[in-house]
Parts: structure tokens; C-alpha cells; sequence
């Protein structure tokens, strides 16, 4: 039997700098009112001047090794998914790697953006079937706040910092009803890619650059593309929603989480949302969302989640996990 990737430990970090809805009209021409009612967010949390991508992975990821009971030596492979690394290269999984003392195996990042957290996942759990890995580190870590163009109101208001680690042991299991991840389903369309990206980068401009996004074309395509991955997961697996616990979405906007419930008919109380206090954290929100459920006892081993996400390029994915 090939191993199944079994989840055994999550972490989360955030840093310490609130910044409220009130805090950013005082920047833009903006309100609570407008981005309560358009988006849910209340508030985001910013790094530090100084405070880099990996620092807040690093930190994710000590609490996640702790939580699992395993030690930065035990693991064997880190995918790292940033769309806002510390440097061009080397990759900021390969910091981390050097911070929890993992001499051996591999470290790489992945960029899907918002969908980056489900791709490394998914990276992680074919490394893992495969048998090229026995203890992986999946990380999702953002400073978006470093891309953010601080005049354009129509993007500065909705994203935040943060970073979130899974821990993955291979193990053994099968069907529906044994504990791991059941599935990922990832994919993408670069027809798009213009809907959402940065207008910087090393080989075209030689500057960082700043976020673009047509919000309103992102907002229909989210809708679209996450309620067909997320049939597509169920029917792989053959399970019906009602099946399903957790909804852990990627958390970009409140109506797009609200809808994505609705067409699934999940209570709004099985639908976990962040979004309200870390905005759009891209990469991170998954795994931020799913730990604020666990350490809050909401998430229960044996529970059944679907994981889904959808970000620039564009890209688009799922995961049916048994905790
Ligand atoms: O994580 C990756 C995926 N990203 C997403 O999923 C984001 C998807 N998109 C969205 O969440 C929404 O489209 C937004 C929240 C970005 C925008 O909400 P919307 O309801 O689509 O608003 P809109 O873009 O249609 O703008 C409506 C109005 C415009 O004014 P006019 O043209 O109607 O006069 C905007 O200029 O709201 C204006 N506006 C603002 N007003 C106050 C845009 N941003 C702001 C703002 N404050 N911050």
C-alpha cells in the first residue's frame, strides 16, 4: 500500500501590528462602512519593518514541529509557498531549513499565490505517496503588505501578513474514513494572468513592483472556479457534501467564503472565517484559518475538511483532508 500523508501538527504566527479599517481611511479615500460590507475585514495584521517572510514562517513553523512532537532534524522536506519571499533566491524555504536545524532532505518554494498553501500541500502529499518524504513541512507565508501600492484603495485594503505550517508524517490509510489527506486537485489557467499580478519583477522591470487586480473579474472567476474544484474533490472521493465537517476556504472575502457555503448548503457555523481579522494573508489564510479551528478545539480528530483556495495566474485548487 502506497503511504498516506497524515497530518500531525499545525502552527500559526501573526505579527504583533494591528492595522483597522479606520487606520487605512485615514491613508485612502476609503471606510470601515465600504470594506465591512464589501469584503468582511475588519482589521489585518502587518510585519514589522524588518520583520521578514521567513521570520514569520520560521516561527509558524517551530510551533508546528512542537505541536507534532518532532524536531527540526526529523524533517525531510519543506515546500514553502510565497508569492513574497526574502529574496529573489535563494528560496525562503531554504532559510527556514537552516532556522529549525534541518541539515538533510529538500526545501523549495512554490508560488500559486493565493492558491499556494493547496499546491504546496499537494507537492508535499505527492513527495509523501511517492516515498521520497517521511516527515514534510508545508508552509503558507506572506508579507504582502510589502507589495502593496499604499494610494490604490481598490487593493491596499485587503490583504495582511501571517504565516501557517502543517506537519505531515507518511502513514498508512485508506478510503474516506481513514485519518490523511484524501485528495488535492490543483489547477490553473495563465489566460488570466493579467487579472491578477505584480507589475514588478527581477527579469522585466528589475524592481519589486506592486499588486494589480481587476477585483470585480477575480470575484466571478473565484466563484466559479471554486465551486467546481470543490465538486470535483467530493466526487473523487465519492462523498456528498454533507459529508464534509470543516470548510477551511482561502479567506479573500467574505461573500466569496458566504457563497461557497451556501452552494455546498454548510451552516455558517462549519465554515471557518478569519478574514474578518487577517484579511487576505494569500498563501497563508488556509493554514492560519485551520489552526485558529484546531487550537480552539472546533476541529476534532477524525473530521472531515475541505480545503480550497483561488489566486492569481489564475490558479485553483482542493484538498478532502480526515484529521
Ligand atoms: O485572493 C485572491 C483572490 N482575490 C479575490 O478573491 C478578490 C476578489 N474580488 C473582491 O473581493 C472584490 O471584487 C473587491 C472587494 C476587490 C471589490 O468589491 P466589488 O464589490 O467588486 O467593488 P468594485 O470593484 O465593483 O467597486 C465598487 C466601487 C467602485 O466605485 P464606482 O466605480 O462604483 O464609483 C470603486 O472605485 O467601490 C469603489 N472602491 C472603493 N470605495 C471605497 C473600490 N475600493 C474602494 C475602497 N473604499 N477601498
Amino acid at each position: 500500500m502506497a503511504p498516506r500523508s497524515i497530518a500531525i501538527g499545525s502552527g500559526a504566527y501573526l505579527p504583533e501590528k494591528v492595522v483597522t479599517n479606520a487606520d487605512l481611511a485615514a491613508l485612502v479615500d476609503t471606510s470601515d462602512e465600504w470594506i465591512q460590507a464589501r469584503t468582511g475585514i475588519k482589521q489585518r495584521y502587518m510585519a514589522a519593518d524588518g520583520e521578514k517572510t521567513s521570520d514569520l514562517a520560521i516561527a509558524a513553523a517551530n510551533l508546528a514541529l512542537a505541536d507534532a512532537g518532532i524536531e527540526g532534524k526529523d524533517v525531510d522536506l519543506i515546500v514553502l509557498a510565497t508569492a513574497t519571499p526574502d529574496n529573489t533566491f535563494p528560496s525562503t524555504a531554504t532559510t527556514v531549513q537552516a532556522a529549525i536545524g534541518m541539515e538533510r532532505g529538500a526545501a523549495f518554494d512554490v508560488q500559486a499565490v493565493c492558491s499556494g498553501f493547496i499546491y504546496a500541500l499537494a507537492t508535499a502529499d505527492n513527495f509523501i505517496r511517492a516515498g521520497q518524504a517521511t516527515n514534510a513541512l508545508v508552509i503558507g507565508a506572506e508579507t504582502f503588505s510589502r507589495i502593496l501600492d499604499w494610494e490604490d484603495r481598490t487593493t491596499c485594503v485587503l490583504f495582511g501578513d501571517g504565516a501557517g505550517a502543517l506537519v505531515l508524517q507518511a502513514g498508512e490509510g485508506e478510503g474516506a474514513e481513514d485519518r490523511g489527506i484524501l485528495s488535492t486537485h490543483l489547477h490553473s489557467d495563465g489566460r488570466y494572468k493579467d487579472m491578477l499580478y505584480v507589475d514588478g519583477g527581477p527579469s522585466s522591470t528589475q524592481t519589486v513592483g506592486y499588486l494589480r487586480m481587476q477585483g470585480r473579474e477575480v470575484f466571478k472567476h473565484a466563484v466559479a472556479n471554486l465551486s467546481s474544484v470543490v465538486i470535483e474533490a467530493l466526487d473523487a472521493n465519492g462523498l456528498s457534501a454533507d459529508a464534509i465537517d470543516w470548510l477551511v476556504p482561502h479567506q479573500a472575502n467574505l461573500r466569496i467564503i458566504n457563497g461557497a457555503g451556501k452552494k455546498l448548503k454548510m451552516p455558517e457555523e462549519k465554515v471557518i472565517v478569519t478574514v474578518d481579522r487577517h484579511a487576505n494573508t494569500s498563501a497563508a489564510s488556509v493554514p492560519l484559518a485551520l489552526d485558529e479551528a484546531l487550537k480552539d478545539g472546533r476541529i476534532k480528530r477524525g473530521d472531515l475538511l475541505l480545503l480550497e483556495a483561488m489566486g492569481g495566474g489564475f490558479t485553483w485548487g482542493a484538498s478532502l483532508v480526515r484529521w
